[in-house]
């Protein structure tokens, strides 16, 4: 079976994802126009979103990788494990953090207090999808692509058991897949 059958639905096509790259490029390039931004994917959902994003971008920015993990030790305080840190020192920096999907809000908090400690000049962060979801933090993410509601998807960078990362477009499963 191919791995376009294990979808149900698709929810977010191709062309609304490239619309999306594009408006949110051209977002950033009018507001860093000149600032030379650092701009953090979060590996490894980011891959493709950030792929496509940073074509849209047509003034100087830098591009770099975090590799983190989020856990919730005890009730609400949040730690992260770095995997893979940035390899540019952060200091002083505008820095524009690039993820596939922002849920509980908990990964973005995390990241944006850790860069802020180091003494970035300013943190913002451009989003693909938000998920209709009451927030565990509330972030105020300056790009968004668009919102999807509350459902588990995949595609685009989202996996299901590393999987569904390389379709290009982002939907929702078979029922019968999470049951295998
Ligand atoms: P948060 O920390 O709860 O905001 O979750 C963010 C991370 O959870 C994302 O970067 C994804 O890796 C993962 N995630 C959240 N919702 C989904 C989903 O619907 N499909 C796949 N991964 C998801
Ligand atoms: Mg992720």
């Amino acid at each position: 079976m191919a791995m376009v059958d294990d979808i149900e639905r698709v929810l977010i096509s191709k062309e609304t994802i490239s619309e999306c790259c594009e408006r949110m490029g051209k977002q950033i390039e009018h507001d860093y126009e000149g600032k030379n931004p650092i701009i953090i994917g979060l590996l490894k959902g980011c891959e493709p979103f950030m792929s496509d994003l940073v074509k849209n971008i047509g003034c100087y920015i830098r591009t770099d990788y975090m590799d983190v993990s989020s856990y919730v030790g005890t009730e609400s305080i949040g730690h992260i494990i770095i995997k893979k840190d940035v390899d540019f020192d952060v200091k002083g920096q505008d820095v524009i953090i690039v993820d596939d999907i922002i849920d509980s809000g908990q990964t973005l908090h995390d990241i944006i207090k850790f860069l802020k400690d180091r003494g970035a000049k300013s943190v913002e962060a451009a989003i693909l999808l938000s998920k209709n979801v009451a927030r565990k933090h509330e972030i105020d993410v300056k790009y968004v692509g668009t919102t999807v509601e509350n459902e588990f998807v995949v595609g685009y960078g989202l996996d299901y058991n590393e999987s569904y990362r390389n379709l290009g477009f982002i939907g929702v499963l078979k029922k019968e897949v999470y049951e295998k």
